[in-house]
């Protein structure tokens, strides 16, 4: 399969980029000093560049070089009401003026109300707190290892559960002649993990039986999402989901649901419940913490209490852990959501199918053919997020990542690359070709992205 060649217009949009943002280029050669690659997130180091954000307010972002961008990254899909929201900051405002909000290494009120309101709004028993959604699958994965003593671990390929051990296989597509999604991350890794961790197919109900049928009395634990994130933004059947939480039953694994980014994005609680589909443990962060870090590990009182005194299972420590300023904005964050979900949802879902279809659209006015994915489904009512994809065939289903990830299948440098660059040098930022809508996102500002896009558009047709 002969792939397209981008090279010659991203080499253009580079240098454009570079002329107009003159500010942000001097300071990534002052960060590459000190910073690897100028930075500590990769996503966030834009290529030549990135665009070095002074403030944020809403929808938008401003930069070094004075662009106000809107921006649809929102915080790696967590600020769900947009950027700095009023409700937050004026609590921990208040908060820092009474005394409280930075680390006492004491423990308070806030922590045991706001693990009061997140285990009702999810249905879990018990809940601890932690700082990323890479350490919540950890310790979920910790934990359901100790309880079955069981060390293998099912999870989909192209699935990211965050950067730690049992989460660095099957992640990046690696063409024909490696493994596709069965190739280890990271170098650095224990041997035992490449052996340990098994990698399955998303929403292929043949392969869960097969993998269960083979290995199911040595796998400890099964963990996905139940809306697959950043491997390509599409909601797990329903069926899918009935037969993972049958066949986990079955064969003693614990079910994990890795919520961090579906959480509290559908609706004021889990996706689990919209599906009516109970995990023994579910991960939770991003949108809970408010723009603040907060991430947690919920569900089973059994499997929870492992952490506790004499459960030998040592998810534990974390100086930030629980940090009050953070449980605080979780508090707040999670307290708004639930009392406004009737006018945040429903209008953020109608927002984000306006948002892809009309970002289909822009494509399609062009002769190119884009997908975006994001749609709900039977269980999900309407959704917020989308990703922008460019199948060679017309027709293309995305069921998994395989559909989306697979250069063979979709041009994904232009997806990923080629129309972030076009989108910045119209003053719109997106990931993965488009992101997450926020409750300040306007009507207006969608049509301003589809104007951008129907530029990017343009520019990139005339290129091929
Ligand atoms: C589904 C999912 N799980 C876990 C993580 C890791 O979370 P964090 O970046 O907070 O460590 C992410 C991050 O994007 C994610 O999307």
């Amino acid at each position: 399969m002969k792939h397209r060649d981008h090279s010659k217009l991203l080499a253009a949009l580079r240098q454009e980029y570079e002329r107009r943002s003159p500010r942000s280029a001097a300071l990534q050669a002052e960060a590459l000093r000190r910073l690897v690659d100028g930075g500590s997130h990769t996503l966030r180091l834009v290529q030549p560049f990135p665009p070095r954000i002074v403030r944020a307010e809403g929808a938008y972002v401003t930069d070094e070089d004075g662009h106000r961008i809107l921006d649809f990254w929102q915080g790696h899909y967590a600020n769900i009401l947009g950027h700095n929201p009023p409700a937050i900051t004026a609590a921990l405002r208040e908060g820092f003026a009474g005394g409280f909000g930075l680390q006492t290494g004491f423990t308070d009120r806030l922590q045991v109300e706001t693990a009061e309101l997140l285990c009702r709004l999810t249905g879990a028993e018990r809940v601890r707190f932690t700082t990323s959604g890479a350490l919540t699958t950890m310790y979920a994965v910790l934990l359901a290892r100790a309880f079955t003593g069981r060390d293998r671990i099912m999870k989909i390929g192209g699935g990211w559960h965050g950067a730690q051990p049992w989460g660095l296989k099957g992640v990046d597509f690696h063409g024909e002649n490696h493994s596709r999604f069965h190739h280890v991350e990271t170098k650095g890794l224990p041997g035992a993990i490449a052996r340990e961790v098994l990698v399955t197919r998303f929403n292929d109900a043949e392969m869960l039986e097969g993998l269960f049928r083979q290995h199911g009395d040595s796998v400890a634990c099964f963990i996905l999402e139940p809306f697959m994130g950043a491997g390509g933004f599409m909601p797990a059947e329903r069926e899918y989901l009935a037969l993972a939480r049958e066949l986990c039953t079955r064969h003693g694994a614990v079910l994990i649901f890795d919520e961090v980014i579906s959480g509290f994005r559908f609706h004021a609680g889990a996706v689990s419940q919209l599906y009516g589909v109970r995990p023994d443990l579910a991960t939770f962060a991003k949108a809970v913490g408010g723009g603040m870090p907060v991430a947690a590990v919920a569900g089973r009182a059994d499997l929870l209490q492992q952490a506790g005194r004499g459960g030998g299972v040592k998810f534990s420590g974390g100086t930030y852990s629980a940090h009050p300023a953070s449980m605080l904005a979780a508090k707040v964050m999670m307290s708004h959501l639930e009392a406004n979900a009737r006018e945040i949802y429903p209008p953020l879902a109608a927002l984000g199918e306006r948002c892809r279809r009309a970002v289909e659209a822009a494509f399609a006015a062009e002769g190119l053919h884009a997908v975006c994915t994001g749609n709900g489904n039977e269980a999900l009512p309407g959704s917020s997020l989308g990703m922008v994809h460019f199948p060679y065939r017309e027709g293309t289903r995305f069921r998994s990542p395989e559909d989306n990830r697979n250069p063979d299948v979709c041009d994904v440098v232009l997806g990923d690359t080629v129309v972030q660059l076009a989108l910045l040098l119209e003053d719109v930022f997106v990931v993965h070709g488009l992101g997450a809508l926020s409750t300040v996102h306007t009507e207006a500002d969608i049509d301003r992205l589809a104007e951008a896009y129907r530029r990017a558009a343009r520019r990139i047709k005339a290129s091929l």
